[in-house]
C-alpha cells in the first residue's frame, strides 16, 4: 500500500454559502463539534510524516476559523492550497496566509455573471468572488477557479473560460456534478441534458487548442454507461479528515455505514493502513459480480462507492453508472430530466424551496 499523497482538511461546514451541490454532507457537523487548533497541527504533522504532499484546506469556509493562519502554519513540509468562497477574504488575511506557508487558492464561481453566480450560491456574493481573485492575483499566488457545472450553467462555458482568464486564472476546473449528498436531494434541478452536455464538451477542447490556461473538465458519469475510477480507488491516494475529527476515504462518504476513525482516538497513520473503513473497499478483493471478474476492475475499481450506496444502499455493489451494472437503470430513469427547484444547503437541512433557477 502507498502512503497517501493528498489529504483534505475539511476544517467547517459553516459556510456563507448555499450551494445546492455541496459536497458537504447533508447532515452538516456542527461548529462545536470542530477539531481545535492543536489537534489540526498534530493531524498535519501526522501527514506529513505518513507522506501528503497536499493539503487542500478546506471546508464549508475555512476563513471562517479565526486560526487558520496558525493551521496553515502547521502544514510545514506540504503544499497548501485554500479552497475558498472567496467571502472574507480581505488583503491582511491573505497576507497573514501567505506568511504562514500558503501555497495557492481555489476560488469556487456558480456561474459567469452576478445574477447567475448569487442565485446558486444562495446570497450575494460574486462581487466578494472578483475582489478575492483580484487581491490573490496581486499577492502573486497561483490562482485557480472551481466552477461546478450543472444544467443551469452548462451552457455558459464560454463565458465562464472567459471569466477565469479576465480574473487572472491560471487554471479552471469545469467539475460536471457528482450526484452525492446535497447535489442528488438536487437531482431533479441540477441535472442536464445530454446535448447541454456534448456541446460544453466540445467547446471546452475548442478552448484548449487556443489558451495557455489549464483547463479540467471532470466527466459526468451519468451519461456514457462507463464508471469512473472514483477517488483513484478507495483508500488509495488520499483521505479526509472531517471537522469533527474523523477520516474519511472520500469526502462524500459519510453516510457510508462505516465505522470512520478519529484522529481523537488513534494516529493517522493506524487509521490509513489499519483500519477497516480504509481496507472496506480497498484493492478488488471486496468486489462481486460483475466486477469482480471484469477486466477493467482494476482502472475503474468498480466505480463509486458512495453512488452505489445512495442509489442501492449496497456499498459493495456496481456502480449503477456502468453499463454492466444489474441497477444502471437507476441512472437513466426519469431522475435524468432535469427541471424542478432548488433546495440549497443549510444546517437544518431542507429549509424550503426557493424560486427555481432560470
Ligand atoms: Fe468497472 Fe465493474 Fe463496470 Fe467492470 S463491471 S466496467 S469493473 S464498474
Ligand atoms: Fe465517494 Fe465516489 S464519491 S467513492
Amino acid at each position: 500500500m502507498n502512503p497517501p499523497w493528498a489529504m483534505l482538511a475539511e476544517l467547517t461546514h459553516g459556510c456563507p454559502l448555499r450551494c445546492p451541490y455541496c459536497s458537504n454532507p447533508a447532515q452538516l457537523i456542527t461548529r462545536s463539534r470542530e477539531l481545535e487548533t492543536g489537534e489540526w497541527v498534530r493531524v498535519l504533522a501526522e501527514a506529513a510524516a505518513l507522506g501528503v504532499l497536499h493539503a487542500h484546506i478546506s471546508g464549508g469556509e475555512p476563513l471562517l476559523r479565526n486560526d487558520l493562519a496558525e493551521i496553515v502554519a502547521g502544514a510545514s513540509g506540504i503544499y497548501c492550497q485554500l479552497v475558498t468562497s472567496g467571502v472574507g477574504l480581505t488583503r491582511e488575511r491573505l497576507a497573514e496566509l501567505v506568511g504562514a506557508g500558503l501555497r495557492s487558492v481555489q476560488l469556487s464561481v456558480q456561474g459567469p455573471s452576478a445574477a447567475t453566480s448569487d442565485l446558486i450560491a444562495g446570497r450575494t456574493s460574486f462581487a466578494d468572488k472578483e475582489r478575492a481573485a483580484r487581491l490573490v492575483v496581486e499577492s502573486g499566488l497561483p490562482l485557480g477557479l472551481n466552477i461546478v457545472l450543472h444544467r443551469h450553467n452548462l451552457d455558459a462555458v464560454d463565458e465562464l473560460i472567459e471569466l477565469a482568464a479576465a480574473w487572472g486564472a491560471s487554471r479552471v476546473e469545469l467539475a460536471n456534478t457528482q450526484f452525492h449528498g446535497w447535489a442528488l436531494i438536487n437531482r431533479r434541478a441540477l441535472m442536464p441534458t445530454r446535448d447541454q452536455l456534448a456541446a460544453a464538451r466540445a467547446r471546452v477542447e475548442d478552448w484548449r487548442r487556443r489558451t495557455e490556461m489549464e483547463i479540467i473538465w471532470v466527466v459526468p458519469d451519468y451519461f456514457d454507461g462507463t464508471a469512473k475510477p472514483c477517488m483513484g480507488g478507495w483508500g488509495a491516494i488520499s483521505l479526509t479528515v472531517a471537522p469533527d475529527g474523523r477520516v474519511l476515504p472520500c469526502p462524500a462518504g459519510y453516510d457510508l455505514p462505516l465505522d470512520f476513525p478519529n484522529v481523537r482516538d488513534h494516529p493517522l497513520r493506524w487509521i490509513w493502513a489499519e483500519s477497516p473503513a480504509f481496507n472496506a473497499y480497498r484493492g478488488t478483493a471486496w468486489m462481486r459480480e460483475p466486477c469482480s471478474g471484469c477486466p477493467r476492475r482494476h482502472e475503474d475499481f468498480g466505480g463509486c462507492r458512495c453512488q452505489a450506496y445512495a442509489l442501492t444502499g449496497d456499498a459493495s455493489r456496481t456502480d449503477p453508472a456502468c453499463a454492466l451494472s444489474p441497477d444502471h437503470h437507476l441512472v437513466t430513469g426519469p431522475a435524468g430530466d432535469g427541471g424542478g427547484e432548488f433546495a440549497h444547503r443549510s444546517f437544518s437541512r431542507l429549509s424550503g424551496p426557493i424560486p427555481p433557477c432560470p
